[in-house]
């Protein structure tokens, strides 16, 4: 028996679906074959920073969740994304509500990251120092920086909704090093 080269992913099933892609010209149907899990793997060595994104339900009470997806679209006027899973609760909340503030965690807030990314707690927010913002979001008041903002659009994106939101009001309450995510790893950021 010759030398193999063991595969790098192993565990690599292929899928195969069919996807309907359309762009400025043309609809066609693709072949894909990319194994979600596989695609986790390969998508975890981007490093993040790390949000909590906090919205209402419809009784005006808080909820939020910790998410990596969080991204700066526009200056002009003032735009930023963040990426939800469309069966989740706060991705409902916030097409119902309009809004959400972006909570951008310290190295130090590794457990209120843990917390709002879990679903063994009764109160995510029993831990950490909220307030409420203009639009009735809440926002950590000892973030390194957050982002108030109102819904400016939704778009479905595969089980994902990409939420568009115009800032109304942005702070940075505390010059402190990020928490970074990679890996699957919580890391300290940079220093000052
Ligand atoms: C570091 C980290 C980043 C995450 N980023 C996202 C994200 O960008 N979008 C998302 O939908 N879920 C993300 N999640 C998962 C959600 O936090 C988790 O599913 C949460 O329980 C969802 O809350 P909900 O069901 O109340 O909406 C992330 C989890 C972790 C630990």
């Amino acid at each position: 028996m010759g030398n193999t080269i063991p595969p790098l992913f192993p565990l690599r099933p292929p899928i195969s679906e069919r996807y309907l892609v359309r762009n400025s010209v043309s609809a066609t149907e693709t072949e894909l074959d990319m194994e979600p899990q596989y695609l986790r793997t390969v998508l975890a060595q981007w490093a993040t920073g790390v949000v909590v994104v906090t919205t209402l339900d419809d009784q005006g009470s808080r909820h939020g969740m910790t998410a990596s997806s969080f991204t700066s679209v526009a200056l002009h006027p003032p735009l930023v994304s963040v990426c939800v899973a469309s069966t989740g609760a706060t991705c409902r909340m916030i097409r119902r509500s309009g809004i959400f503030a972006v909570n951008v965690l310290g190295s130090d807030h590794e457990e209120i990251g843990r917390r709002f990314a879990g679903s063994a707690v009764d109160d995510r927010f029993a831990r950490g120092h909220w307030e409420t913002a203009t639009t009735g979001a809440a926002v950590l008041a000892d973030a390194v920086a957050w982002l108030d903002c109102a819904v400016a659009a939704c778009y479905p994106a595969g089980d994902h909704t990409i939420v568009l939101g115009m800032v109304q009001d942005a702070a940075t309450p505390r010059p402190a090093a990020p928490l970074i995510y990679h890996d699957r790893t919580y890391y300290e950021g940079i220093a000052r």
